[in-house]
């Protein structure tokens, strides 16, 4: 039988690296909702489509649609920009184009977490590009003392250190990705 353990380890070896317990489940979980349902609030008369970067944001995206209660749309977009190191590459690679037609809508963009702000920066001007009606950030992470580019998110999970984290969607050389909580570097 699988244990519970198994899916909440107390910490994460790799290499000679150790990842330890820093944000739950539940608080995560918590908070996604909260900001679901202010989403809802916010965008009551109108139909968002939400627009997840992947891969990083396929596990907030799933859980934040979970809690917004009025009708929406989704589609991804992918980007590159980490290759396998914990340190940006300073480069954005456009790996997945949009399928959606979003001139005109309200756009509302779903990031896993942002650092330096070099993601976001280039989804905002390929997104503005394209015309939509309006267009908001929500990222479950954000490093304000790593932000490098003007950018406003509008819709904040967690204001976390200057430290690599991995789970819930966010991964260390691909991997991690699966953990049901978020893991920080300890240093
Ligand atoms: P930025 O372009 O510097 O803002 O970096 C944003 C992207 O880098 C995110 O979408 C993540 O994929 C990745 N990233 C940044 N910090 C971390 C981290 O602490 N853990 C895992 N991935 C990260
Ligand atoms: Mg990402």
């Amino acid at each position: 039988m699988r244990q519970k353990e198994d899916l909440n380890p107390s910490y994460i070896r790799v290499g000679n690296e150790k990842f330890v317990p820093y944000i739950s489940e539940e608080d995560i979980l918590k908070r996604v909702a909260d900001l679901g349902q202010q989403i809802s609030d916010e965008y009551r008369d109108k139909l968002p489509i939400f627009i997840g970067i992947l891969n990083g944001s396929f596990m907030f995206l799933s859980d934040l649609l979970k809690d917004v209660s009025i009708k929406c749309e989704m589609d991804f977009f992918k980007l590159s920009s980490y290759g396998d190191e914990k340190i940006s590459s300073g480069k954005v690679k456009l790996l997945k184009e949009l399928n959606a037609d979003i001139s005109d809508r309200h756009v509302i963009i779903v990031e896993d977490i942002v650092d330096s702000g070099l993601s976001m920066k280039y989804i905002e001007e390929l997104i503005n590009e394209l015309n939509p009606a309006s267009m908001k950030i929500a990222s479950l992470l954000v490093k304000p003392n790593s932000l490098k580019y003007d950018i406003k998110i509008d819709y904040i999970g967690f204001e976390i250190p200057d430290k690599f984290v991995i789970g819930y969607g966010l991964d260390y050389a691909q991997k991690y990705r699966n953990l049901r909580s978020i893991y920080i570097l300890e240093e």
